[in-house]
């Protein structure tokens, strides 16, 4: 069996963390949902979930990777008590980050996609339909989707192949530094259009009223669930970066600076968003469509849009990218834990199984559209999405929870011992009672609120 690698310094276990939560979480549905419900009032609920909710479990799930050394596919085994199942969890843990790049590998496609379409001006010239359309038509391609998401797939195993210093923590690092400096230049070009300050204004100051007249119960749960896909929580995802540091230093106070760069992400995409179209009077309520049928429009108005719509779709990419190459560390990581396979055999067998699990969200659209699992218009993306974000993501964090507060699991000593060792902010005792009793009965509300808002309402 391979020595397991460590990551080279502190900087990189933090960026490879921001990497895997900042994604398209942050970039295409953090600021649609936003725009859905009604701006500032829902970006404060939303930050509040992430502290009073993502971040403990964010500590939890680092605190089971570093203490046992090993992927979410050994974890359990390893920490839990003589006889007990909690291992079970390592199944839903390994099928969740292979459901999560099921759809994400062809979102990323998408994105890469765009950026070559912006570059060679496929846009220019078109009205609000024919943008449109060039998304609709891409979607009936089959062949073109495929062609993308494979180029996504083998770029990210080739990254990872090279190892998790030369490879994942070497690439990730630039790959972030070139994210945020992108960002900052598109959020100044989109604040100083002429009329972007309305945009800024609905971004920015808070109308609860409105909030209440579109349903303030559904706002909150939409919050909540994005705050645990934001930071990838639930599906062990996080916890393999625990186990490659030192305990140098405590676990809050990484966890806090992981969650605030995921936090700025969201935020600043927020803000080239909302100013643009504004400033273009496009409607940012528009849903899932927001990123490649709304903002083609701005860029085509914009001057100098061909270069910043491809920038920000580089933007766009380069989050994606950041999550798959962190999950498939992950996805290799338990092939390495399980078989102690070498890293590049691990890399051959998944590259064929990621392409092939790949292919029915891509023929979902196309050749497949008849199946629509969760009734009219929906599609195996959206099933995808569906048993990730509102059932393996949930109940996974409960599972993670459970395990490190109460005494049947590894137990909150254990679990305090490991996420306090090392210097820096220690998690705070007085909130046991919180994280033991109340955080399981919010996290079991998102999940039986989520199956009532897609089966029951409407
Ligand atoms: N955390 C990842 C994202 O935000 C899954 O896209």
């Amino acid at each position: 069996m391979e020595k397991r690698e460590r990551f080279s310094s502190r900087l990189g276990f933090i960026l490879i963390s921001a990497g895997c939560a900042i994604g398209l979480g942050n970039v295409w549905r953090f600021p649609y949902i936003t725009g859905q419900y009604g701006g500032a009032a829902f970006v404060l609920i939303y930050l509040l979930f992430l502290v009073i909710l993502g971040l403990p479990i964010m500590i939890m799930e680092f605190s089971v990777g570093r203490a046992s050394q090993k992927s979410a596919a050994r974890s359990f085994h390893v920490l839990e008590p003589k006889g007990t199942k909690w291992h079970w969890q390592s199944w839903a843990c390994m099928a969740g980050n292979y459901l999560l790049m099921m759809f994400y590998t062809t979102i990323g496609g998408w994105m890469l996609a765009y950026v070559f379409k912006m570059l060679s001006g496929e846009f220019e010239g078109l009205d609000a339909a024919g943008v449109e359309g060039v998304f609709n038509g891409m979607l009936g391609q089959p062949v073109y989707m495929t062609v993308w998401m494979i180029v996504v797939v083998l770029g990210s195993f080739f990254i990872c192949s090279l190892g998790l210093q030369k490879g994942v923590e070497r690439i990730t690092k630039v790959m972030m530094s070139c994210l945020f400096l992108i960002l900052l230049l598109l959020c100044v070009r989109s604040v100083t259009l002429p009329g972007a300050m309305e945009g800024i204004k609905f971004y920015l100051i808070p109308d609860f009223g409105k909030m209440v007249e579109n349903g303030i119960g559904e706002a909150v749960f939409a919050a909540m669930g994005q705050s645990f896909f934001t930071l990838s929580l639930g599906i062990g995802a996080m916890a393999i970066f625990g186990s490659y540091i030192s305990k140098d230093r405590s676990l809050t106070g990484e966890s806090v600076s992981i969650c605030v760069l995921d936090t700025t992400v969201a935020l600043l995409s927020g803000l080239i968003i909302f100013p643009s179209c504004f400033a273009f009077g496009v409607d940012p309520g528009e849903g899932p469509g927001l990123v490649f049928i709304t903002l083609p429009n701005v860029f085509n108005q914009m001057a100098g849009g061909r270069i910043f719509g491809a920038l920000f779709f580089v933007f766009m990419f380069f989050a994606a990218l950041s999550t798959i190459v962190a999950v498939f560390e992950n996805i290799i990581s338990f092939s390495l834990d399980l078989f102690g396979v070498t890293r590049k055999k691990a890399v051959a067998v998944n590259i064929i199984a990621i392409i092939l699990l790949s292919m029915p969200c891509v023929l979902g659209f196309n050749l497949w559209s008849s199946f629509a699992p969760l009734g009219a218009g929906t599609t195996i993306q959206d099933l995808e999405d569906f048993i990730v974000s509102n059932n393996l993501l949930p109940l996974g964090s409960l599972v993670y929870l459970l395990f490190c507060t109460s005494r049947y699991g590894w137990g909150w000593k254990n679990f305090i011992a490991e996420a306090d060792a090392g210097q820096g902010l220690k998690f705070p005792k007085w909130s046991r009672i919180y994280v033991t009793y109340v955080l399981p009965l919010i996290i079991l509300f998102i999940f039986v609120m989520g199956y009532y808002q897609k089966f029951f309402q409407n």
